[in-house]
């Protein structure tokens, strides 16, 4: 039994008409058009009602990763092996359900401080999908109607050895890759531990073993072919946004992508040809380059 998705993203901002036209204008998520009682806005890529909720906020960052249980089941049973490890367990109430649009779910801090919700029951609305920008579709399922979940977020986890145990032994999920990114003489070691949940996504969530600020390295949407990555691309740079990283294609994954800052700090990857993976055929790898082209990265402190 494992994490089934990421599902969802609650974000911080200082500036949410700023994040909200980013996510649309650039991007090309679809604004949900409802704000609720708290001054949350939605963004969706699918027929989730949101998979980014924007929330005011005194400081720009990541608040929670919203991960998905397959069913009530597998959620009580997640919670109570984490209960057992040790872990206290914030149960949400109904409106706090409510507003994530899921029927119930918990909060809990991983070894590192990370904001995680566990959560099952998604209530979808098949709204259909209308982008702003043009974009046709949003990878977040495969082919045969399982759900991808919104993409990957790489989280901050300079206690690595205690995450790796928390995401793999406890939160079930599987090792994808394990980077060692080419550094300058003299930088600390630094490594990338790649996790797929239960499904095909080559990584749902990275854990990047130094602290980083905002709460996350990177968040990646995936959108379907070369051109609406260029388009949007085109669309960054015509907005003046400050684009992180060239467009390029990462070994691990294969995603051909570039990197935009979002409005507040956080880093947007922006790909297509993302691998889907058989686990159960699957190794492992040791990654000693992250890149097989491209990616010249201008990342704030690289
Ligand atoms: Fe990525």
């Amino acid at each position: 039994m494992s994490i089934a998705t990421i599902g969802y993203l609650r974000i911080a901002s200082t500036d949410i008409p700023a994040w909200m036209s980013f996510g649309t204008d650039i991007l090309g998520l679809m604004d949900a058009k409802r704000e609720d009682s708290l001054g949350a806005r939605f963004l969706r890529m699918d027929d989730h009602p949101f998979r980014f909720m924007l929330e005011p906020g005194a400081e720009d960052g990541l608040l929670a990763c919203g991960l998905e249980c397959r069913s009530k089941t597998d959620w009580l049973a997640l919670c109570e092996r984490l209960r057992e490890a040790g872990y206290t367990l914030e149960e949400g109430d109904s409106d706090a359900a409510a507003r994530r649009c899921v029927t119930g779910f918990v909060s809990l801090q991983d070894p590192c401080g990370n904001n995680l919700e566990l959560f099952y029951g998604r209530r979808l609305d098949y709204t259909p999908l209308i982008s702003p920008a043009g974009v046709r579709r949003f990878i977040t399922g495969d082919e045969y109607g399982g759900d991808l979940g919104f993409g990957h977020a790489v989280l901050p986890a300079p206690d690595s050895d205690a995450a790796a145990a928390f995401y793999i032994d406890l939160l079930g999920m599987g090792v994808s890759d394990l980077l060692y990114p080419p550094m300058p003489e003299g930088a600390p070691e630094t490594s990338i531990l790649f996790l797929h949940a239960d499904n095909p996504r080559q990584h749902s969530l990275a854990l990047y073993n130094h602290p980083y600020p905002g709460g996350v390295v990177h968040v990646m949407v995936e959108v379907e072919t070369l051109d609406e990555v260029g388009r949007a691309l085109d669309r960054a740079r015509a907005a003046g946004h400050t684009i992180l990283a060239s467009m390029g294609r990462h070994v691990n994954d294969n995603m051909c992508s570039f990197y935009v800052l979002a409005p507040g700090g956080i880093a947007i990857e922006y790909g297509y040809d993302g691998l889907l993976v058989d686990w159960s055929t699957y190794t492992p790898t040791v990654s000693t380059v992250g890149d097989l082209w491209g990616h010249e990265y201008q990342f704030p402190g690289s």
